[in-house]
């Protein structure tokens, strides 16, 4: 019923008519011009856009790429300068390992990218799905590519059963048997470009679909419900303080800790976040402080509910003081943003 050998056939036509074009991707038409892909690029493409759509990792490929031509030239750039570039694309241990694994990239590999599947799984921030992809598009090997729309396509390819994240590991080996050392990168980003494009979450257009007549979740009627997931807990809540000290148009940031959530980014102060509100004993100082808005965000265990308090000084005390907020991450912004609404009031 399901015939591999003409079910990546299809899939491979589909790719080279309607595959689409990135900034990054080196088409296959490409490639037979003798283009190959660089593997520092398609290592960048691939962490900036893990959690986020294409549109918005795009732009910050593009100025990493102009500030660091080279893996070494990111090896070489001040830490504080990469999470500053970073700053909005969020899950900011990413770029902490970025910059690591240039380190590794120049100190223990001469400069030069790796592009086999088990020595990138030895790079700091390599996972599986990484290391697969880079070896695959770059190395022409043949790994396993699956991200979230591989799981897609082949849970409703296949009805896959097991709710996730139980049942990934299944669905990852199930991928797997579809796997060929026949254009292995084109092959993979094949079934990326199909479950981002076609094969879409709520309403897949399986009329265009280069693998309908071998669907059976589509011969059901039954594409929405694939993959099956455990129903998750409810996200849960924390809520604390965020105190803004302003001196005209600037304000005292402070640099977060490593290790924990945004960990090495640049911020203002904040209280502990708890299950339920604090007291403003951990404030910065006793002063006036005056509540100008909350700001709510999600990360990806918990929402923040934060309050904005903000004191003004007339002498800019000891600290880092800044007027230039673009090296905050998301959350951060949302609090300096409120705050300076409340300037002209
Ligand atoms: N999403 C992230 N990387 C991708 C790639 N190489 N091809 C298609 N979709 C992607």
């Amino acid at each position: 019923m399901h015939d591999i050998p003409d079910m990546r056939r299809a899939l491979l036509r589909w790719y080279d008519e309607q595959g689409r074009t990135l900034p990054w991707r080196v088409r296959p038409e490409d490639r037979a011009r003798g283009v190959v892909p660089d593997p520092y690029a398609i290592w960048l493409s691939e962490v900036m856009s893990q959690q986020t759509t294409l549109p918005h990792a795009t732009p910050y490929w593009r100025k990493f790429l102009a500030a660091f031509p080279t893996v070494t030239d990111l090896a070489d750039a001040d830490r504080d300068v990469v999470l500053s570039m970073w700053a909005g694309l969020g899950y900011y241990a990413r770029a902490r390992n970025l910059h690591k694994c240039a380190g590794v990239v120049r100190d223990e590999h001469s400069g030069t990218f790796p592009t086999d599947e088990t020595t990138l799984l030895t790079l700091p921030g390599i996972g599986p799905y990484t290391a697969a992809t880079i070896a695959a598009i770059c190395a022409e090997e043949a790994t396993n590519i699956v991200d979230g729309n591989v799981e897609r396509v082949i849970s409703r390819v296949f009805i896959y059963e097991p709710p996730l994240p139980k049942g990934r590991k299944g669905l990852r080996e199930l991928a797997g048997t579809l796997v060929r050392a026949d254009r292995p990168g084109d092959y993979g980003q094949a079934l990326m470009d199909l479950g981002a494009t076609i094969c879409t979450p709520k309403s897949p257009t399986c009329l265009l679909c280069p693998w309908e007549k071998w669907c059976v979740a589509h011969a059901k009627g039954v594409e929405t419900e694939y993959p099956k997931k455990i129903k998750k807990v409810k996200t849960p809540i924390r809520h604390g303080y965020a105190y803004i000290l302003r001196h005209a148009d600037k304000v005292l940031v402070e640099r977060r800790p490593d290790g924990g959530l945004l960990g090495g980014m640049l911020g203002v102060p904040t209280s502990a976040w708890g299950e339920k509100p604090i007291d403003h004993s951990a404030a910065p100082m006793k002063r006036n402080w005056e509540k100008v808005g909350d700001v709510k965000h999600v990360f990806t265990h918990f929402e923040l509910r934060l309050e904005v308090f903000v004191g003004e000084v007339h002498v800019m005390e000891e600290g880092e003081w800044t007027a230039d907020i673009s090296g905050f991450p998301t959350v951060f912004r949302k609090v300096v943003e409120a705050a300076l609404k409340t300037k002209s009031s």
